[in-house]
């Protein structure tokens, strides 16, 4: 890329290819830099003032996008924006799943292929009419803290529920839950060879089980059935599936339920309107999610030479989306950095956008809505624990509390 007047920058700072980068933003961007999540607002702040820009890792340009329109611009074009892992220095890392292939992963066509296997299952409407089921997990775990003064809500019910809900969904024994627990556990990002090895025979084991029986409604044997109905998939991409389900769903809904609960226990006027008005839960879920949702940042690469915003951005440079700063964009956002949960509308990023747009919206926004008007219902003295300070487990595209101790007495 030679010297552009559209550079957001002049001096003659050069990755390995010769690509210009900001001589400011040398640090590798990810949240889970400590100089970023230091700060990770006033960051925001500052990337949010200037078109997308070009910084060094690893000896690489890499891009960074974080106005609104321009994330979505990126998001929206899968074919110039890929979402298959270019294995250049500083990506290698992303592929938690080590070439077991996943959706997340893939471009369409084969991401359409196996999306198709996957949507049915978790459709809005098959997924709401499971509340009354939902509901009674989440009930068994408050059950279970009878006499307790005070609670851990992150670990004891924030990844409780969605643990439980898809040992629910993959119609698994509840001995069998540990199983679950391990592969969505938070702050997992890559899994050793062993652990893939040893769910892979378990899973294979239960889709062995499902053929036999036909006709079940777990997400495996909705699969098995869609894949009979025409939608090719192989055995090694059924695991897969099952693998991305657990793992993109139950440290995001955990993270996404104690940041909710935080939001409105830290907030008296807003834990009061939730009181009088529990419907108002799912409007609470959602500007968390655009305020401080679990995903700061989405992965693509360039296909082409391509412009964002004015920024020209050579091909195959890895681009980070920042989610997390485009939903707190002043132009599309007012008053971006103010909690209101009544914003009409609220078009936020944290469940993504275009062909990758989150699979498991609908799951996590009814866990959401469950966990926080059933804490409402059953513990009328909802508040903090004395002397507790937010702390976040960060992982290389978001974060999400640590802990989050309640006193429910
Ligand atoms: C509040 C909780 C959740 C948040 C914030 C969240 C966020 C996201 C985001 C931002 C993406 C887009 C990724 C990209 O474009 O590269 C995504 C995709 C995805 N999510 Fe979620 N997610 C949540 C819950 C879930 C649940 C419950 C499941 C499983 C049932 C799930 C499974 C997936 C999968 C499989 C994809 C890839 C979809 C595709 O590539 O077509 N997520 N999620």
């Amino acid at each position: 890329m030679s010297d552009s007047p559209n550079s957001p920058f002049n001096a003659a700072d050069k990755d390995a290819r010769g690509v210009q980068v900001d001589p400011e933003l040398k640090f590798k961007y990810d949240s889970s830099d400590p100089a970023v999540g230091a700060d990770l607002l006033a960051y925001y702040k500052s990337l949010l003032a200037a078109p997308p820009i070009l910084v060094q890792r690893r000896g690489i340009a890499w891009a960074i996008v974080s106005r609104y329109r321009d994330c979505v611009e990126v998001l929206r074009d899968h074919k110039r924006f890929s979402s298959v892992n270019p294995n250049l220095p500083g990506t290698e890392d992303f592929d938690a799943f080590r070439g077991v292939p996943v959706m997340t992963f893939v471009d369409p066509p084969v991401h359409t292929r196996l999306r198709r296997v996957a949507a049915p299952s978790l459709a809005v409407r098959r997924i709401y009419d499971l509340e009354p089921r939902f509901r009674a997990i989440c009930g068994a775990i408050l059950d279970g803290w009878a006499g307790r003064r005070e609670i851990d809500v992150v670990s004891e019910l924030a990844v409780e529920l969605p643990v439980r809900v898809f040992g629910f969904l993959l119609d698994i024994p509840e001995r069998d839950y540990e199983l679950v627990r391990s592969i969505g556990a938070p702050g997992k990002t890559l899994y050793t060879a062993d652990f893939l090895a040893s769910r892979h025979r378990y899973i294979t084991e239960l889709v062995k089980r499902r053929r036999a029986q036909s006709g079940g409604q777990d997400l495996i044997s909705l699969a098995i059935a869609a894949h009979e109905a025409g939608e090719k998939i192989n055995e090694l991409e059924l695991f897969g599936m099952v693998m991305v389900l657990v793992t993109g769903g139950i440290s995001t809904t955990a993270d996404s339920i104690s940041g909710a609960l935080y939001q409105m226990i830290s907030r008296p006027q807003l834990l009061a309107q939730l009181r009088a008005n529990p419907a108002l839960a799912p409007n609470l879920v959602e500007e968390n999610l655009r305020y401080d949702g679990p995903v700061q940042t989405l992965f693509r690469v360039t296909t082409e030479d391509v412009e964002v915003g004015g920024t020209p951005i050579p091909a195959r440079t890895p681009v980070y989306v920042v989610a997390g700063a485009a939903n707190r964009d002043p132009a599309v956002f007012s008053n971006p950095d103010e909690f209101d949960i009544m914003r009409d509308p609220n078009d936020h990023l944290g469940f993504g956008e275009g062909v990758h747009f989150c699979i498991g919206a609908a799951p996590a926004r009814l866990q959401g809505k469950i966990a926080i008007q059933m804490m409402l219902e059953r513990f009328p003295r909802l508040r903090i624990a004395h002397g507790w300070r937010p702390q976040y487990t960060v992982q290389a595209f978001g974060r999400g509390l640590a802990s989050l101790p309640l006193r429910i007495d």
